[in-house]
């Protein structure tokens, strides 16, 4: 549904991990089988840090490590099969078939850090989470389809 895209933005301060941890709890709150969280933002701005708040609240009890050297970690939570993806060290977006993205988002959510080198391959649909430092702590920018409003009914911008 495209006039479903990018309807709804949403700024969230994060002055430490708690507030990313409340963050991730609420994005977890609202993923279902399908859903593509872009964690998009430079290096050290707390990507993996949100996906691994998103995972704990999903269940995960476990250790989540950062994939930047594997480039997916599967999971499976009770309710939702989750891949974590750290797409900085792909050359090609091709290699995206190798890494099983489509096949990830059949089955579950996928929750990509550097989007930007999937180069368009993401679903149009996904929900982009933008971070930025600021101060010692971090701001979030979110955009998405309209449905995300449920989740974050407070501040939204419809643009
Ligand atoms: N909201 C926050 N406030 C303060 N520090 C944070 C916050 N979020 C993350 N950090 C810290 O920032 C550091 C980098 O976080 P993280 O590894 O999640 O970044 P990243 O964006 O995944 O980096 P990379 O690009 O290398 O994958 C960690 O020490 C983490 O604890
Ligand atoms: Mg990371």
């Amino acid at each position: 549904m495209r006039n479903d895209i990018k309807q709804f933005a949403y700024t969230q301060p994060l002055p430490g991990l708690a507030a990313t941890e409340a963050l991730g709890a609420r994005i977890a709150a609202g993923l279902g089988r399908g859903d593509a969280v872009a964690l998009e933002g430079d290096l050290g701005a707390g990507k993996t840090a949100l996906a691994r708040a998103i995972l704990r609240a999903l269940g995960v009890s476990g250790a989540v490590p950062s994939p930047t050297f594997t480039l997916v970690q599967h999971y499976e939570t009770p309710g939702l099969k989750v891949g974590h993806y750290d797409l900085y060290r792909i050359e090609d977006p091709a290699e995206l078939d190798e890494l099983g993205l489509d096949e990830a988002l059949q089955e579950g959510a996928a929750l990509i850090e550097w989007p930007e080198r999937a180069a368009g391959r993401l679903p149009a649909d996904a929900l982009q989470v933008r971070l930025e430092a600021a101060g010692e702590g971090r701001l979030a920018w979110l955009a998405g389809p309209a449905r995300w409003q449920r989740i974050f009914p407070e501040r939204t911008d419809v643009r």
